[in-house]
């Protein structure tokens, strides 16, 4: 089966359309082709963590260092996708997505540093692959959300350059296996989370903590990316490739010279320090003097490689950081998800105008948004988690009023499909659309699944005017506008 397109023409990228229904209730309609999707990552749901010749990756290791994860968890089990992922698709085709986002191990593709691809291990992907595309979903991969094969950590991982050449023979192998079916490459997932809470505050693994391990592990991922996205080019001349940035917005608490510095700082080293070097603009200078960073590792050509033009932008989008100098705390006005990351819609729409503005990306791909919520309250069996519904709403509304300015992003993935393993929270922390048993491995649709469902097969969200803003702090969480039907209460 053919793939379907995935961007449409995005120069003649049509904006979207508002209906205002009366004072309170706009509807907001989508381009037609607007990608509707899900998103996860092998490492979060797959689980099989020895099956079919796969080798350790860091998070393996990392899980097995009792203090790591809040609950003394790991990814041993998880949702069990790699056993469950034809239930899972046709899961995903009741939904009604037109794009799935996932991760490949390449702990399953390259089990051992230089041996040879493992047929068992990619033949996973490849059955994924065509079990996607037999249901009418586009595949939309990431070669890298962060399972590094510890063998490479071993010889010191995103801080030896190697790194990134062997990341470029796995891409090789990987799109030499699956390039005729998939359309989009998406190279790495969130480099300044590999590089920043991998070696730098060391909440995920490996665990390191050094500012010199982080400036080098985040050029070597952003070469890594380089290197693959040339491999992708020459194997695949169709494809299109894509890097997955997130982003969080900066700002700071007061006009201060102080708290405007720290932000501009913070801004650099987390949203800036990806996006340049990207689009051609190097690493930020004054930062990078700042933290003394001689650059000895940005080998001559190096900046080229990782410029060489991406076909999309993924934005991965949560929450955004009020900063001051002096690390006073800040009152979060529209309140804060169950892991206490504040919820501000706001800048979600600002960050994508921004982004247009100062990058101009030919496509830009919601790649990663939504929220851990309690779950705490049901209707029957089914999870009502209104607060998600309400914070997928106002940032999908946010995208829409960006695409309205002109802003060419071409689909939303929400975060995510399954409650899965969420890193150092364990299972913990509650993104999915779908309640996971993690005993029995039932997966229940929770209520912000059918309301998701809707919203794709209608192409539209219907969202009281006020919450466009923001809304005033009173009305957070605002009246439920999707109401459960009576018929599942
Ligand atoms: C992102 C990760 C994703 C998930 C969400 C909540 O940073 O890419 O795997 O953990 O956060």
């Amino acid at each position: 089966m053919t793939p379907k397109p995935i961007y449409g023409n995005v120069s003649s990228f049509a904006t979207g359309t508002n209906v205002e229904l009366d004072d309170d209730i706009e509807v907001r309609k989508f381009p037609e082709h607007f990608i509707w999707g899900s998103a996860t990552s092998s490492f979060q749901i797959e689980g099989a963590h020895d099956a079919d010749g796969k080798s350790e990756s860091i998070w393996d290791r990392f899980c097995s260092v009792p203090g790591n994860i809040v609950d003394g968890s790991n990814g041993d089990k998880a949702c069990g996708h790699y056993e469950l992922y034809r239930n899972d698709v046709a899961l995903m085709k009741d939904l009604g997505l037109s794009a799935y986002r996932f991760s490949i191990a390449w702990t399953r593709v390259l089990p051992t540093i230089g041996g040879e691809v493992n047929e068992a291990g990619i033949g996973f992907y490849d059955r994924l692959v065509d079990e996607l595309l037999e249901a009418g979903i586009t595949p939309f991969p990431t070669l890298y959300h962060w399972d590094l094969p510890q063998a490479l950590e071993d010889q010191g991982g995103w801080t030896n350059r190697q790194t990134a050449y062997a990341f470029a023979d796995y891409a090789e192998a990987t799109v030499e296996r699956l390039g005729d079916r998939v359309e989009t490459w998406t190279t790495l997932n969130e480099p300044f989370v590999s590089a920043n809470h991998g070696y730098l505050s060391g909440e995920h693994a490996p665990g390191k903590q050094s500012m010199d391990d982080y400036l080098t592990a985040s050029h070597y991922l952003l070469l890594a990316h380089g290197l693959a996205s040339q491999r992708i080019r020459s194997l695949a001349p169709k494809a299109k490739v894509a890097i997955v940035l997130n982003f969080t917005s900066i700002e700071p608490a007061t006009n201060s010279p102080q708290d405007q510095a720290q932000a501009q700082t913070q801004d650099d080293l987390e949203n800036r320090w990806y996006v340049e070097p990207i689009s051609g603009m190097g690493y930020p200078a004054e930062t990078a003097q700042q933290l003394g960073w001689d650059q000895s590792e940005v080998l001559e050509g190096d900046l080229q490689i990782i410029s060489d033009p991406v076909d999309l932008l993924g934005i991965n989008f949560y929450t955004r950081n009020v900063v001051s100098a002096d690390d006073s705390p800040q009152t979060k006005e529209f309140g804060t998800t169950d892991m206490d990351w504040e919820i501000h819609p706001p800048s979600f729409g600002k960050l994508l105008r921004r982004l247009n503005d100062d990058y101009n990306f030919p496509a830009l791909m919601i790649t990663e948004n939504g929220a851990a919520m309690p779950d705490q309250k049901r209707i029957g069996n089914q999870i009502n988690d209104q607060d998600r519904i309400d914070y997928l709403r106002r940032h999908i509304a946010q995208v829409h009023s960006a695409i309205d300015n002109g802003v060419p992003i071409v689909g939303y993935l929400a975060w995510s499909l399954f409650d899965n393993f969420e890193w150092a929270w364990g299972y913990t922390g509650r993104f999915g659309l779908v309640e996971v048993n993690f005993e029995t491995l039932e997966r229940i649709p929770k209520l912000s699944a059918d309301w998701f469902s809707s919203v794709i097969s209608s192409n539209e969200i219907s969202i009281p005017a006020a919450d466009m803003t923001g809304g005033p702090l009173n009305t957070w969480p605002v009246e439920p506008i999707f109401l459960p039907n009576p018929e599942s209460a």
